[in-house]
């Protein structure tokens, strides 16, 4: 295979100016836990740092006492240590600093709301916002209570401003528990006030397929079972579970990567267009696909779903342990790591068309992509050439990282013979456009600012999901294995999923050779 670069048009663009946020306090319960540190406070303070945050303040909300002051040499340490900040000057940390205020509190006692309330009356009165952003950064057991005691305080009341909610994923872990949530949160909050957030729908690159399908006129009329043999959606992560495994053992990569990041990125590649891009159409079609999804008895399951675990290896010489002896695991654990599910959507477009999905952790590389296989065409034509058989079309949509798409095309090679060559057209974002995408988290805050619910699960998708995601559930426990497939760190994944892709000719991309252009 030879890669042939056709490049887009670079457009060298300013850096885009993100919006003013509408004016408002945002709080944040569990302040001082892992989410707040590694995902809120740099998306906070990069916002600040754009201007967008002119009349925002922030009241985080934790267990243990601290001065406003200890808060922010807490959230100052955090952000030195991230990632996602290059670099903190004096002036942006004065700027975010100013804005950072702390109060402590058990979450479950109903005092704990009432100085909540008390402490937005007098930031109120200092001439803060009446406008009220809680963010629900617990453990998602918490997520009940504090709703229940936030509605106790009037605290969900809208009189001439607003009060709105985030709550992270994941939202309830099987079906039961989601509808639970949603019941306790619906008699507290209107849906208008829910912002459920996957981060995934804060990417440029998953927004970018809504306007790659329905801002182009020739993909869409391919967008079908008649041209499309297939489509494999593989979100795959060369790191492990790192200091996360307390959570993990009891997630496992079904609940904790295919229950949403990827069943959105389904949706979203499989949906109808919407009559308009807002928030209520855009997610009524969404939950037509997950309700056109057909569900799998337990002996489709055995067939249409692989799950495993990593075992030890080394990765570029150096040893990596394997999942059961990381720290937390249980030494017999059985939770799943990799997962790879064969999903059928039963409706007019796209009946007789499977959509693998595939996620694990500590595979060969790190790599979000869709990858959209066409039919081969009839190879009459070039039946009596040398020619091999030339390759179908693919279409892949990177999500991450180096995003872009490319198209893989079959191409004559340059010579007397009528050979052919599998070349790719390649689109990729950065050299197209020059500038960086801002992360998700703070596209994803700034939208909740301004009132924007397009990119958040709705109740029902959220329940949807999971009726998917149950039965497949229930269907592993009741295989009452005591060990699970393993694969090697830093591999494809096990073996076993090499058999999942049962259409003729049907297989998983290697995630190494994996092409698309930016690498
Ligand atoms: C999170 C999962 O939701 O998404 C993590 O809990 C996973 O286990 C992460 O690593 C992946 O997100 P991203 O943006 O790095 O692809």
């Amino acid at each position: 295979m030879s890669a042939i670069v056709v490049e887009a048009n670079p457009v060298q663009l300013e850096q885009p100016e993100l919006p003013n946020a509408e004016p408002c306090v945002v709080v944040i319960f569990g302040a001082t836990g892992d989410l707040t540190k590694r995902k809120l406070m740099p998306a906070l303070c990069r916002l600040t740092d754009q201007g967008c945050l002119e009349s925002v303040r922030i009241l985080g909300v934790g267990r243990s006492p601290m001065s406003d002051a200890d808060f922010q040499s807490l959230v100052h340490d955090a952000l030195k240590e991230s990632e996602e900040i290059d670099h903190l000057d004096d002036e942006t940390w004065r700027e975010f600093s100013n804005r950072l205020h702390y109060m402590s509190g058990e979450l479950d006692v109903d005092t704990t709301y009432q100085q909540v309330a008390e402490h937005l009356e007098e930031l109120a009165k200092e001439g803060a916002s009446r406008n009220h952003l809680f963010y629900l950064a617990t453990p998602p057991p918490l997520f009940s209570t504090i709703v229940k005691h936030l509605g106790a305080a009037g605290l969900n009341k809208e009189d001439g401003h607003w009060s709105r909610l985030i709550i992270e994923k994941p939202f309830g872990r099987d079906l039961e528990s989601a509808q639970a949530l949603n019941a306790t949160v619906s008699e507290v909050f209107k849906e208008s006030q829910i912002y459920r957030i996957d981060h995934y729908l804060g990417k440029d690159t998953v927004q970018n397929i809504l306007v790659f399908r329905f801002g182009n006129s020739m993909f869409e009329p391919i967008w079908n079972r008649n041209y499309v043999d297939y489509v494999e959606i593989t979100a795959a992560e060369s790191l492990g579970v790192g200091g996360r495994a307390g959570y993990y053992e009891g997630a496992g990569a079904l609940r904790d990567m295919v229950a949403n990041h990827l069943l959105q990125l389904l949706t979203l590649t499989a949906m109808e267009p919407p009559v308009a891009f807002d928030a209520d159409n855009v997610r009524e079609e969404k939950v037509q696909v997950l309700r056109s999804i057909r569900r799998m008895k337990p002996e489709q399951i055995a067939e249409r779903t692989v799950r495993a675990q990593y075992g030890p290896g080394t990765i570029d010489g150096e040893k990596v342990k394997g999942y059961k002896e990381e720290d937390g695991v249980a030494p017999d654990s059985i939770t799943e790591t990799y997962a790879a599910i064969e999903f059928q959507i039963s409706n007019w477009r796209w009946s007789g068309v499977p959509f693998y999905v595939r996620t694990g952790k500590r595979l060969a590389r790190h790599l979000t992509e869709i990858a959209v296989h066409l039919k081969r065409t009839p190879q009459a034509l070039f039946a009596r050439t040398p020619t091999d058989e030339i390759e179908p079309n693919v279409i892949v949509l990177r999500i991450q990282p180096n995003e872009g798409i490319t198209v893989a095309v079959g191409a004559k090679r340059p010579g007397f013979e009528m050979l052919t060559n599998t070349v790719h057209m390649n689109f990729c974002y950065q050299t197209a456009f020059g500038v960086e995408s801002p992360d998700a988290y703070e596209m994803l805050l700034l939208d909740v600012m301004q009132g924007e619910a397009t990119l958040f699960i709705r109740g029902d998708e959220a329940e949807a999901q999971w009726r998917l995601i149950t039965p497949i559930e229930e269907a592993w426990a009741n295989q009452n294995l005591k060990e699970l497939p393993v694969y090697a760190v830093g591999s494809d994944g096990p073996a076993e999923a090499d058999d999942l892709p049962i259409g003729n000719g049907h297989h998983w991309r290697k995630l190494k050779d994996s092409h698309a252009g930016c690498d």
